[in-house]
């Protein structure tokens, strides 16, 4: 496995593109999830410089914070609380152009202006959740979500 991450910039689905191949390369033969979860989200931190990119783990009728890159963020989430309960109630990816719009939005930082939060399903469950926060309003696309689901797909949860 290469240690070093080859940094792409051009437009988003490019920046996609190059990064996929990687994480698949990152995950192979590791069947540690926290390990993964961990680089998963410190290829996607790098690669795109996003505010905050984590995880929430689904644990005894909870979600629980598991790796992440970003400021200090809540631990526990509650099913249909903000964001990110609503995405693991719904069972699907949610998209927020902005926050403040959201009922019941849990402001982990102040910064935070749109988000994205994409369910990680298995076997018809969902297990976690992927969750990341921009600081710019409106930040978030169709294309995030068909390239998140990708990417959270290759995790063997
Ligand atoms: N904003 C999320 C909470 C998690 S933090 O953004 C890291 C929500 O409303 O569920």
């Amino acid at each position: 496995m290469a240690e070093d991450l080859n940094i792409v910039r051009g437009s988003k689905a490019e920046e996609y593109q190059s990064l996929v191949p990687q994480i698949k390369g990152l995950l192979t033969g590791e069947n540690d999830l926290i390990a993964n979860l961990a680089n998963v989200v410190a290829a996607l931190k790098e690669q795109f410089r996003w505010l905050w990119v984590g995880f929430y783990v689904v644990k005894n009728n909870e979600l629980v914070l598991a790796p992440f890159q970003g400021p200090v963020a809540c631990t526990r989430i509650q099913k249909s609380r903000g964001v990110c309960g609503s995405c693991w109630q719904e069972a699907k990816t949610l998209i927020v152009p902005d926050v403040e719009k959201f009922p019941g939005h849990i402001a982990c930082s102040s910064l935070t202006k749109s988000e994205i939060v994409v369910p990680v399903i298995k076997e018809g469950k969902v297990v976690a959740v992927l969750d990341i926060d921009s600081e710019e309003y409106n930040f978030f696309d169709d294309s995030d979500k068909q390239f998140l689901e990708e990417i959270v797909g290759l995790i063997n949860f």
